[in-house]
Order: C-alpha cells, then sequence, then structure tokens
C-alpha cells in the first residue's frame, strides 16, 4: 500500500495546531486497560510501536502524533493487524500533553520515548521544539514512580537541550546508557544508523 504524503513540517504554534484535543479514553481505546502503558511522544508513522506492540502484547502502546494524516494512516495499519494493545492520536504534544492524559489513571504510565524530535535548528524557531520545561513537568505527574523516560537523538545540541529539561526536574534521576534497549529501532534510528552517525541517548528514570 502507498504511504500517505504529508508535510515534511508542521508549525506547531499555527492556529489549527493550538486546537485542544479530547483526552485519551483508555478503556475504549485498548482491549485490556489495565496493562501498563508505553507512550511515543512524536511517533511519526507508528512503526516502532506497531512492532513493540506484537514484540511485546505485554503492554499498551500509544503514540501521539501531530501530522494528523499520519495518525489516521497508523490506526488503519494497526486495525489491519489486529492489535488490541496499539492506538495513535493526533494531538500537539508541546501545548496538549498534559490534557491529551488527564484521564489516565495514576500508575497506568509506565514509559514513555522521545525519539528523534524535529531539532527546529534556527534560533528563532526555538520555540517551536517539542521538549520543553511544561512538557517534563506534565511527564513527571503523570508517569508512575519508578516508570522511565527514554530520550534519543543524533543531533548533539538538541540532545543536552533536552536533557537539561529532564535535569532541571528533581522528580527524575538520569541514567546514561549506551545502547538502545528496544527489541525495536524507529525509522528514523535506522537511518541514522546506516550512514554511521552518533546517536546521543539518556533514560531518566521518574523517583
Ligand atoms: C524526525 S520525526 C521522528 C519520528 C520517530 N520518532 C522516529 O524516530 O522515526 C519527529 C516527529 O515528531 C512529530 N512532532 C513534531 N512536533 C510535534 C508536536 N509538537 N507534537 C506531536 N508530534 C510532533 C513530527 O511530526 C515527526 O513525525
Amino acid at each position: 500500500m502507498a504511504r500517505v504524503r504529508v508535510h515534511q513540517h508542521v508549525n506547531p504554534l499555527a492556529p489549527f495546531y493550538r486546537q485542544a484535543p479530547k483526552p485519551v479514553d483508555i478503556e475504549s481505546v485498548f482491549a485490556d486497560p489495565d496493562k501498563p502503558l508505553l507512550l511515543d511522544i512524536g511517533c511519526a508513522r507508528g512503526r516502532f510501536l506497531l512492532r513493540m506492540a506484537e514484540a511485546e502484547p505485554t503492554r499498551n502502546y500509544l503514540g501521539v502524533e501531530i501530522r494528523e494524516p499520519l495518525v489516521e494512516e497508523a490506526n488503519r495499519l494497526a486495525a489491519e493487524a489486529g492489535l488490541g494493545n496499539l492506538h495513535y492520536t493526533f494531538c500537539n504534544a508541546m501545548l496538549w500533553l498534559d490534557r491529551l492524559l488527564e484521564g489516565i489513571p495514576p500508575g497506568v504510565l509506565q514509559a514513555v520515548t522521545i525519539q528523534f524530535p524535529d531539532p527546529w535548528f534556527k534560533k528563532k524557531h526555538a520555540k517551536r521544539r517539542m521538549v520543553n520545561p511544561e512538557m517534563v513537568d506534565t511527564i513527571a505527574k503523570h508517569l508512575a514512580p519508578g516508570g522511565n523516560v527514554f530520550v534519543q537523538t543524533d543531533i548533539e545540541f538538541l540532545a543536552e537541550e533536552m536533557f537539561e529539561h529532564f535535569r532541571a526536574d528533581e522528580r527524575f534521576r538520569e541514567s546514561p546508557i549506551e545502547e538502545n534497549r528496544f527489541p525495536v529501532k524507529t525509522e528514523r534510528e535506522r537511518a541514522v544508523e546506516d550512514k554511521g552517525l552518533p546517536v546521543y541517548r539518556r533514560l531518566f528514570l521518574r523517583i
């Protein structure tokens, strides 16, 4: 099947992307809502979660993405694969992650992944970067104690900026890691690896 075509980037501060999402209802989107939840923020086409949902079905998986056509395509593929533990949702996570997660019962969210977010290189576009102190606060609020956040990117300055946001929040403890411990790599990670470029990664534990 042809892949749906989308703009490479969208401006998360444009009026269309300021619309609030409905809080996700895990009772209606997952077959077994009591499973621990992994949230992937900026999931693009969602292939990482699609493969994770098959490889490790003991969890539920929620993908968040700002490009709506990708969300529709990913949900269609999840349904075709008959996966009751996988769902994708359209949301500007930079502004609305807290609203999206507000209905999730305490203790359910146990892992978060943020992988190769758009760097928005120019200084004048820095406000468009997805990971900001508000997002870190939202994750700290919803993530179960003992849960963790896996952050990786190939852009060194962006990695340091994201790591600093998590370091600045005392509810997280940093853990350096050499390898990606997930059995699946994202599309972007594979592309970066094929070029032999370094990847900067950290795990932040919710204490
Ligand atoms: C470079 S891609 C990486 C995709 C995937 N995580 C991977 O590693 O292959 C970054 C993704 O984050 C999405 N994104 C950027 N800003 C976002 C935001 N504010 N909220 C949700 N998704 C966002 C982009 O649309 C894009 O799909």
